[in-house]
């Protein structure tokens, strides 16, 4: 299970080891990490999970559709080239120590 850094705006870090095929956001939501909303329950309707990775990380993430891309123009914090949906991002054995940012509000 590849491990997974969620950090939280004023620098405190969360170790997860994420089971493959989970997405960010339920991880984060099952393991009790602040800083994650999702108020739609991970269908990419809410942007209330949105997360930033850092750019070392951005080729073993998975592609971004137009959904997600669009759900993106309205996540409560900065939009940045980094931002995705956390339900949007499923763990996969090239993610191994990941650190996944998360943004000062969410909704
Ligand atoms: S949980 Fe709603 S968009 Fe991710």
């Amino acid at each position: 299970m590849p491990k997974i850094i969620f950090i939280q705006p004023e620098g405190q870090q969360t170790e997860l080891e994420v089971p493959n095929g989970t997405s960010l956001m339920q991880a984060a939501m099952t393991n009790g990490v602040p800083g994650i909303v999702a108020e739609c329950g991970g269908s990419a309707m809410c942007a209330t999970c949105h997360v930033y990775i850092d750019d070392n990380w951005q080729a073993v993430l998975p592609g971004m559709d137009a959904v997600e891309n669009e759900m993106l123009d309205s996540v409560a914090d900065e939009r940045r080239p980094t931002s995705r949906l956390s339900c949007q991002v499923l763990v996969t054995p090239e993610m191994e120590g990941m650190t996944v940012h998360l943004p000062g509000v969410q909704v």
